[in-house]
Formats: C-alpha cells, sequence, structure tokens
C-alpha cells in the first residue's frame, strides 16, 4: 500500500518536474501545428518561425507567463496518467500472464503469472495502461491545449478566454456537457498508445545497439544516450496523431468530423509534412523529459525510500516491487 503510494508520489513529482522545465516548448509546438491550418503553403501565416523562434516571440510579448498558459493543467494530466499507468499496469499483466501460462501449464499459482516476466506482455500492459490514462486525462489535455493556444498578441487557433483551468472545464462541460470535454479524445489515446508501446522496446533495441556497436559499458552514460534515442523514435511515432488531437481540441465546431477526416483534410491541402509540424518543438520537449523524468525518477524514488523507512519506519523488505 504505502509502497504503492510511494510510486505513485515518486512518479509524479519526477513528472511534473520534467513538465516544468519543457512547458514552454509545449507551448510553442502547439501554436506551430495550429498554424496554417488548412491553408497551402504558400497562404500559411508564419507567425511563429521555429523552436527558438517561437520561445523568443512569446516570452518577448506575454513574458513567462505566456510559456507558461496551462502549467496545472499539465500537472493534474501527468499525475492521472501516472496513476492510471501504476494502478493498471499490474492488473492487465498478471491477468494476461495468467491467460497465456494456463493454456500451457495446468494448476498454476497465482504468485508465477505475479513472478512471470515477459516483454511482449509487458509492453502490452504499459501501452494499455497509458491508453486508459490517455483517456482519463483527456479534458485536461484539452482545456491544457486551449491556454496553450491563446495568445493576446499573435493568436493561432480558436481563442477560447478560460480564466484558468477549472473555468475551463466549467465553460466547456456548460456549453457542450461531457461529450465536449471529451472531444479528440481517440486521437489522444492513439497518440499515448504509439508512445507507450514504441518507448520499452526502442529504449533496449538502442542499449544493446550502443553495447555491441560502440561498446559502451553500462552506466549513466549509456542510460541517457539510450533514453535519448527512445525518446526520438517515440516522438516520430507520436507526432503524427499529436498534430491531429492538437487541431481537434483546437476546434469548437465541427470543422471535422473525426480524426481520420482531420487527417485526411490535413495531408490534401497542407501536403503530407504537415503532420510534423511542430515535430522539433516536441522534440525539445520529449529529450529532456524522458531523460529528466527517468533521472528524477531515480532521486525522488530514493527519496521516497528513505522517508518511507526513516520517517514511516515500512521495513526495507516490503518495499521492493
Ligand atoms: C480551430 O478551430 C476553429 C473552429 O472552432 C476553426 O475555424 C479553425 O480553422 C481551427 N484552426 C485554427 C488554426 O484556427
Amino acid at each position: 500500500m504505502s509502497t504503492t503510494l510511494g510510486s505513485f508520489i515518486a512518479g509524479g513529482v519526477a513528472a511534473c518536474g520534467a513538465v516544468t522545465v519543457t512547458h514552454s516548448f509545449e507551448t510553442v509546438k502547439i501554436r506551430l501545428q495550429l498554424q496554417g491550418e488548412l491553408q497551402t503553403r504558400k497562404d500559411a501565416p508564419k507567425l511563429y518561425r521555429g523552436v527558438l523562434h517561437g520561445v523568443k516571440v512569446i516570452y518577448q510579448n506575454e513574458g513567462m507567463r505566456g510559456l507558461l498558459r496551462g502549467l496545472n493543467c499539465a500537472y493534474i494530466y501527468q499525475m492521472t496518467l501516472n496513476g492510471c499507468r501504476l494502478g493498471f499496469y499490474e492488473p492487465i499483466r498478471t491477468s494476461l500472464n495468467s491467460l497465456i501460462l494456463h493454456r500451457d501449464i495446468h494448476h498454476l499459482h497465482d504468485t508465477q503469472s505475479k513472478a512471470h516476466q515477459s516483454l511482449p506482455v509487458n509492453i502490452f500492459s504499459g501501452a494499455s495502461s497509458g491508453i486508459l490514462g490517455a483517456a482519463a486525462g483527456s479534458p485536461f489535455f484539452l482545456v491544457k491545449t486551449r491556454l496553450q493556444s491563446y495568445s493576446p498578441f499573435l493568436p493561432v487557433g480558436t481563442q477560447h478566454k478560460y480564466r484558468n483551468a477549472w473555468d475551463g472545464l466549467k465553460q466547456i462541460y456548460g456549453a457542450e456537457g461531457v461529450k465536449g470535454l471529451y472531444r479528440g479524445v481517440w486521437p489522444a489515446m492513439v497518440r499515448t498508445g504509439f508512445g507507450s508501446s514504441v518507448q520499452l522496446p526502442t529504449y533496449f533495441l538502442a542499449k544493446r545497439r550502443l553495447v555491441s556497436w560502440f561498446s559502451m559499458q553500462d552506466g549513466p552514460a549509456l542510460h541517457l544516450l539510450s533514453s535519448a534515442c527512445s525518446g526520438f523514435v517515440v516522438c516520430v511515432f507520436m507526432h503524427p496523431p499529436d498534430t491531429v488531437m492538437s487541431r481537434m481540441y483546437n476546434q469548437t465546431g465541427n470543422l471535422y468530423t473525426g480524426a481520420f477526416d482531420c487527417l485526411w483534410r490535413t495531408v490534401k491541402t497542407e501536403g503530407i509534412l504537415a503532420v510534423y509540424k511542430g515535430f522539433f518543438a516536441h522534440l525539445a520537449r520529449i529529450l529532456p523529459h524522458t531523460i529528466l523524468t527517468l533521472s528524477l525518477a531515480e532521486q525522488t524514488n530514493r527519496l521516497m525510500r528513505r522517508f518511507e523507512t526513516g520517517v514511516l519506519g515500512v521495513p526495507e523488505k516490503t518495499k521492493t516491487s
């Protein structure tokens, strides 16, 4: 119990720390994704010309406040995602293991399905708990996206005037009900599903390749490089559905009938590369996020463990899982 709560807090603090550092890039990413929506390249406005230019003009016009719009929503989203990952991962994994193992072995002990480790099952469990988290957290991501695209100086997208996150949720619910809150939930689930299922395999693959090709030793440098490689591949897979999601979140009317309509019309009018608008801003967010989450998680996990043994007096042995 205290272990689960401990990892929930540790993981949450790590994710929120990482989000704080990279939130500016997320703001730029969203504005780049929305800029020139359904316009041909020569007609499209170029208010934001790239990652650095974006950060610069937002900072000059709107200050730090402009770059950090929607940050508290990002925290709530991270905690929701993190909670679902922690809460659903083990149950899904153990049930899948017992389903698969039962086929081969009769009279299986419950402990065996808990102890059994299989990479495909682990990846599947990670991805599905991530998808559930994305579904649960979608309203926060929606409000976050709208807060971030709001700009009194260089606006892109529908300008939703929300005073804060809570006000945003209330306004959406008041005007459109639950359906409005869950606008864009499908691309949000696809996006996180892509990201979660690609992350672990590419991490392990990169680690193996770095060891065999460059004879790197196990250690922080190897972990850092492998997580950077993994972050890059995650971004490549995640970005197209992420662009669709941002555009579904932006619309209040019925510009698009659904995610596929959005994808199709985006590619048709803006060219195939349009799905990668804002890619470098996304990369600038994901790379440090992956690295920071991993290294901060190490730190906060250690702190939590010390807190639990030192302050709460939980014996060391119960805290291994
Ligand atoms: C955002 O959504 C509105 C509809 O609410 C739409 O008219 C607009 O084209 C969309 N995109 C941008 C960049 O404004």
